[in-house]
């Protein structure tokens, strides 16, 4: 049964996997046996995440990529297709935050949030999408979050753009179909650095504590089985699905 969930000889384009979630996606898609390309800006930390998969047997790739750069995500699918003939799998993980009231936000701020958390990821489908179609084969992974369940003060750009990122899945899997699969999975609370704001705020911990039946706040290793399963062939017939991945956050009125 576990070569249902296998990633051999599959390449994978994860972004940001440099830090947070997506440094611990690319160790879990590596140990599946894909060979990950790490995208992301700061290449110092993605040369870190590709040591540390090479440590532990596993084959990497810094692919240097600012994803709201449209001409870059060209070139570097390009780049790759050339390189590697193929990609497999595309988890679009790179994500920001903008934490202000909707009153005193600029519009820029709210902008930089749409175009990194979900124009960003379009170009990607697209760009990917047109290559796995003549493949005819794909998994589009898109890390959403419970914010494209629930609004919450102060965040109203991350809350638009994983709202509309679940729509793109959706028109993703509706387009995309039979071959390619497109998939979202919508966290809870993991402590990485988009949230330290969150972490150290006594009331915020009390009442995750209180919402999550799990008790706790999430760790990046309980994304594991999710990625895995909408990545791999385990998840040939599940497509234009939000996985949410909580703790039980989002089923629970407190
Ligand atoms: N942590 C949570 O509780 C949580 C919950 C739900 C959803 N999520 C989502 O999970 C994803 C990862 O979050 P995280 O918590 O791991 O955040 P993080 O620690 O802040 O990491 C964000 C990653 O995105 C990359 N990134 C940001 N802007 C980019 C751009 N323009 N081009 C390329 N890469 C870019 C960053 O790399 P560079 O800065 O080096 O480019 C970094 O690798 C995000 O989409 C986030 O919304 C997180």
């Amino acid at each position: 049964m576990a070569d249902l969930f296998s990633l051999k000889n599959r390449v994978v384009l994860l972004t940001g996997a440099s830090r947070g979630l997506g440094r611990d996606m690319a160790l879990t898609l590596a140990g599946a046996g894909a060979t990950v390309l790490c995208a992301g800006r700061t290449v110092k930390e993605l040369e870190a995440t590709a040591r540390a998969i090479a440590r532990k047997g596993g084959k990497a790739h810094v692919v240097p990529l600012d994803i709201t750069d449209e001409d870059a995500v060209r070139a570097q699918v390009r780049a790759i297709i050339r390189k590697h003939r193929r990609i497999d799998v595309l988890v679009n993980n790179a994500g920001v935050i903008h934490r202000q009231d909707i009153v005193d936000t600029e519009t820029a701020d709210f902008r930089k949030v749409i175009e990194t958390d979900l124009i960003g990821q379009f170009v990607l489908s697209r760009e990917v999408g047109r290559h796995m179609l003549a493949r005819e084969y794909g998994r589009i992974v898109n890390i959403s979050s419970v914010m494209a369940i629930l609004g919450r003060a102060s965040v109203a750009g991350y809350v638009a753009a994983k709202h509309g990122l679940v729509g793109l899945t959706k028109n993703l899997a509706a387009e995309y179909g039979p071959h390619v699969t497109a998939n979202a999975i919508a966290p809870g609370y993991i402590r990485t650095e988009l949230n330290i704001p969150l972490q150290r705020n006594k009331d915020f911990n009390a009442m995750l504590e209180q919402r999550t039946a799990a008790q706790r706040w999430g760790k990046p290793e309980d994304l594991r089985g999710a990625l895995l399963l909408l990545a791999s062939d385990a998840g040939a017939y599940i497509t234009g699905h939000t996985l949410v991945v909580d703790g039980g956050l989002t089923t629970i009125l407190a």
